[in-house]
């Protein structure tokens, strides 16, 4: 006899940074605490979710053209009398709000980050109610305690959110307004996620907030510890192997986060620290609060202590305003930083920010002339850094099969991707690799000793 069980099935479609995957992850474990299975088949699922970022372009009007092919799963799926929840969730979600729901009348259920642990509660409230729900206030709850405490773990690596939110109101950013004001989880709290996703196998934690390393979370008697005090708790936990974060404010680099990347081994020697131009004049027009000279200062203190670390960035061209000089300038800090990767984009215009109404916005074809430019050099730089690590044996903790199945996927401490031939039950480990080759994106080696 077989037995049948009626799960409900969710599709997801996650967009943009690390901040959306790790929600991804959360809402999945909150929607299977109450019956539904992940599928990666839209037109079988009862329930559609996209997860959506708002920092790339047109991004609000790549998620309305993806409702439209929704709508026409539904509408097929109704003819076959079954029925489809539609759910926008992210930072488009929260940005847009209710203008979602009035251009797409397809989306049931709208709700931002932080009302993310309220998901199946929503989704009964809109089968019951059969009204449309628009959920992007910021409550004062804190959502972190009503996310389902045990995390599903397929990887020897995990993201752990130590701190939400951003106070620095760059003009160009959206983020202190879809995630609201900065907010860091205490102590205790992230020890005890640590410890469970340890003891469930993994041996390294990218600790993530938008603004990182202005962490301070309080401790147990009631003061604040610095992100590099939390890194200092976490490292003592047996089994755990590496510690990385991301991403950091220039501003925030302190001396005694410094000095971490010297004195605590398991904290991985790379840095994602995106200064956005070279220019002075457009990282004041940016709000960035730091000039390129007090940037490269900062690089400079971290290399004294740690001179093997793998600097990344993030960088914006065609910011308004931004002349030939400017971009020159911005070509010069790459130059005299050397990064070993990088994320670079046009400027595009976000609703709501100060940048979008500034004079001087510079037109599409120069911006993308500048992009081509800064990324042939990024991209040179990057390939570098990896040559360089060819001929070293490094160790690379492996985390999954490649695609095709042939390889063994792992990364450096540097955070390269390296592959080498090998056993599924190396899954996990630590090894040391023979680096023999590299590509644009990876090494390639074998394991020292085989
Ligand atoms: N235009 C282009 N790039 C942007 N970013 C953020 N906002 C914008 C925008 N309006 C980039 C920044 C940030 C990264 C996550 O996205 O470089 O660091
Ligand atoms: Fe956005 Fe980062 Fe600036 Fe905060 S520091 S406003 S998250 S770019």
């Amino acid at each position: 006899m077989s037995s049948y069980t009626a799960d409900k099935k969710v599709f997801m479609k996650t967009f943009g940074c690390q901040m959306n995957v790790y929600d991804s992850e959360r809402m999945g474990e909150a929607l299977a605490a109450d019956g539904y299975v992940e599928t990666s088949e839209v037109e079988e699922a009862d329930l559609v979710i996209l997860n959506t970022c708002h920092i790339r372009e047109k991004a609000a009007e790549k998620v309305y053209s993806d409702l439209g092919r929704i709508r026409d799963v539904r509408d097929a799926r109704r003819r076959a009398g079954k029925d489809t929840l539609v759910t926008v969730a992210g930072c488009v979600a929260q940005a847009e709000g209710a203008e979602i729901s009035r251009r797409a009348p397809v989306v049931d259920l709208v709700v931002g980050p932080q009302s993310y642990h309220r998901l199946p509660d929503l989704l009964k409230k809109r089968s019951a109610t059969g009204e449309r729900i628009v959920e992007t206030a910021f409550p004062e709850e804190e959502k972190f305690a009503h996310l389902a405490p045990a995390r599903q773990v397929r990887s020897a690596t995990a993201f752990l959110t130590i701190q939400e939110g951003c106070d620095k109101f760059c003009t160009f950013c959206v983020v202190p307004y879809t995630r609201g004001m900065e907010y860091s989880r205490s102590v205790a709290d992230l020890e005890k996620e640590a410890r469970a996703l340890v003891g469930k196998g993994v041996r390294e934690l990218t600790l993530l907030g938008q603004n990182v390393n202005a962490y301070h979370g309080a401790l147990r008697d009631g003061s604040e510890a610095t992100l590099s005090g939390l890194i200092s708790h976490l490292a003592r936990i047996d089994g755990l192997e590496r510690i990385r974060y991301t991403t950091s404010h220039p501003r925030n680099m302190s001396d005694d986060l410094i000095a971490a990347h010297a004195e605590e081994p398991k904290l991985m020697p790379y840095l994602h620290l995106p200064v956005q131009s070279g220019s002075d004049r457009i990282l004041a027009a940016m709000n960035r609060k730091h000039t390129a000279e007090e940037y490269l200062r900062v690089v400079e203190r971290i290399r004294a202590v740690r001179p093997d670390i793998a600097l990344s960035t993030d960088m914006i061209v065609g910011f308004p305003g931004e002349t030939e000089a400017d971009f020159e300038a911005t070509m010069d800090l790459v130059k005299a930083v050397g990064f070993a990767q990088s994320f670079s984009f046009k400027y595009s215009p976000r609703p709501g920010t100060p940048a979008a109404n500034m004079d001087d916005q510079v037109p599409e074809a120069v911006k993308s002339e500048r992009l081509a430019r800064l990324q042939y050099l990024l991209t040179d730089q990057q390939e570098r850094f990896n040559a360089l690590t060819v001929g070293r044996t490094v160790p690379v903790l492996f985390e999954r099969r490649a695609r095709n199945n042939r390889y063994l996927v792992g990364r450096s401490p540097y955070l390269q991707l390296v592959q080498v031939e090998g056993d599924s039950a190396l899954l996990g480990r630590t090894l040391p690799v023979d680096i023999q080759g590299h590509g644009p994106g990876s090494l390639s080696g074998v394991i020292a000793g085989h």
